[in-house]
């Protein structure tokens, strides 16, 4: 185990929680409903990544969601960052060591479609890597051929499901494209994008998947849509509207999540 994962198994004592999350733009917030708090900066964590990026500075946050142990990683490190795309290994090895079983992915995304605008949640259903760029390149072992056709778990994603009914908020399923980043992307990629049958596109997660389901773990994730894809309406994109735009969704998605844990 990693001095990492041996430290926050320390901090867990009798807490043995199975899921955790991954909390990226406009969900930050959620770490405030935790009950038994304990916080902790990637920089005190050996190993962990360091991001710069405004609204992504990294934490863990351990504790209890709706009375349910579970351990949140607020803020996350991207490929665009250093251009490594095995970024979150190392976090996301210690939550397997922690015997994590279950993980949940959020991030902010762009809209493809004009029926999911700006303030919906999109469960995530499938991805297309456009980066081209595998956090498993290096990798020795045989289980670098890790397979990717049941990547995001059913029956997670039902659990998502019926805690969105249950709470009557709107939950729109697509596939989320993985491009590089961190500049936005063009209108004739946009295009592309739907073509290729991407419902959403942003800059993160897909490579945490990919780490996940080589790790073992089932994978849920989920975006909340921050604006339309570029050209699909009028003014240019940037980091302020992401930021902006992001609680909105963020609160539904923070309630869904929170009934799912709460139920579990
Ligand atoms: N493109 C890529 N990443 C994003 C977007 C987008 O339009 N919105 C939020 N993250």
């Amino acid at each position: 185990m990693s001095d990492a994962a041996l430290l926050l198994r320390e901090a867990l004592g009798d807490l043995k929680p199975r899921t955790a999350m991954v909390l990226g733009s406009g969900l930050g917030g959620l770490t405030e409903a935790l009950s038994d708090k304990q916080y902790f900066a990637f920089s005190e964590l050996p190993g962990f990544p360091l991001s710069a990026v405004s609204g992504h500075e990294g934490s863990v946050v351990i504790g209890r969601l709706a009375g349910t142990p579970v351990i949140m990683l607020s803020g996350r490190v991207h490929y665009y960052e250093q251009g490594d795309a095995a970024a979150m290994r190392v976090p996301l090895e210690a939550l397997a060591a922690l015997g994590i079983e279950e993980l949940l992915l959020t991030n902010a995304a762009g809209s493809l479609r004009e029926d999911m605008p700006p303030g919906s949640v999109m469960l995530i259903t499938d991805h297309i890597n456009y980066s081209g760029m595998n956090p498993l390149i290096g990798e020795k072992s045989d289980r670098r051929f890790t397979g990717m056709s049941q990547a995001y778990d059913a029956g997670l994603a039902d659990a998502m499901r019926q805690a969105s009914r249950d709470l009557d908020i709107q939950l729109a399923e697509g596939v989320y494209m993985w491009f590089s980043g961190p500049s936005f992307e063009t209108p004739a990629e946009i295009r592309m994008a739907r073509t290729l049958g991407a419902d959403a596109v942003g800059m993160s997660t897909v490579p945490e998947v990919i780490l996940a389901r080589f790790l073992g773990l089932k994978v849920a994730a989920a975006s909340v849509i921050t604006n339309f894809g570029a050209g699909m309406s009028q003014g240019e994109l940037g980091h302020e509207e992401t930021k902006e735009m992001a609680p909105i969704g963020g609160r539904k998605l923070a309630a869904i999540v929170k009934r799912l844990i709460g139920e579990g």
